[in-house]
């Protein structure tokens, strides 16, 4: 597999599950199934729900365990009566690395509108964290042929008022609504064709070198089966996994997709 420069990053995106002790036993048994050497090779990050992030950061910080970790969302401002929510400082504060931010579940389920996710894009940087902005077309788009035209307009809305040297560091990660949670996955083809347009999007607007450092993750139905020709594809840096993420087993082969 030809080297991208850019160290990837496989993400597991824990939803709304399992409760702080299986958090627990989540990390502890990813850390005995993963080595040193698969840390050199790869960026990993577990995003558990809001109630288990500080039992899984005292597990990480203790046995020394090289996992970052990852918040699902957050608010964008730093405090106020905001019943409910969570602020980028109160994560920062949990040396949490990386916020999902604008996830399809969030902008459909509860929401999220472009505005708000650029909010919470600069509140994460603000607050010394890395964004990882999700954008994605549905089903309806795809068929409709206007895929590329949603996702550039996402990100373009989603990086607003952000600096080109924040954009070289940051993580977006294309996750075509159809094929969360589906088992239908985008074609490595497919998927490598609009993480090349979201890189493209990134170098007409922040420059060659926010492109080059940016990294652009796949989402959706990655399993153990088929990340290994996702991850040859040259604009694909990572992999943002929902179910495959809920098993240590499943995970840490995703994790070490190199070595299968
Ligand atoms: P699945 O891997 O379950 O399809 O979920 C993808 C996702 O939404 C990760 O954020």
């Amino acid at each position: 597999m030809a080297p991208k420069g850019r160290m990837p990053l496989i993400s597991g995106n824990w939803k709304m599950h399992h409760n702080h002790f299986d958090a627990i036993q989540m990390v502890q048994k990813l850390s005995y199934r993963l080595s040193k050497d698969d840390y050199k090779t790869v960026d990993v990050s577990v995003h558990p729900p809001f109630t288990d992030l500080r039992s899984v950061q005292t597990v990480l910080e203790s046995d020394r365990i090289p996992i970052a970790l990852g918040a699902q969302h957050c608010h964008w401002e730093e405090k106020g009566a905001f019943t409910g929510e969570v602020s980028p400082a109160m994560l920062a504060k949990l040396n949490v690395s990386y916020v999902i931010a604008g996830h399809s579940e969030r902008r459909t389920l509860f929401g999220e509108s472009d505005e708000m996710v650029n909010a919470k894009v600069r509140a994460i940087l603000a607050n010394g964290m890395t964004p990882i902005l999700c954008v994605g077309e549905s089903l309806e788009e795809r068929e409709a042929g206007t895929t590329e035209e949603r996702v550039r307009a996402q990100v373009a809305a989603g990086l607003a008022k952000v600096s080109a040297e924040q954009v070289a560091g940051l993580v977006i990660a294309y996750e075509p609504i159809w094929a969360i949670g589906t088992g239908r996955n985008a074609s490595a083809a497919d998927a490598q064709a609009v993480c090349a347009a979201i890189r493209a999007t990134v170098v007409s607007s922040f420059g060659a070198a926010a492109g080059e450092g940016l990294r652009v993750q796949y989402g959706g139905s990655v399993k153990p089966s088929n990340i290994v020709e996702l991850m040859a594809e040259a604009d694909i840096d990572g992999a943002l996994v929902g179910g495959a993420s809920l098993d240590a087993d499943e995970f840490a082969r995703l994790v070490q997709y190199q070595s299968v």
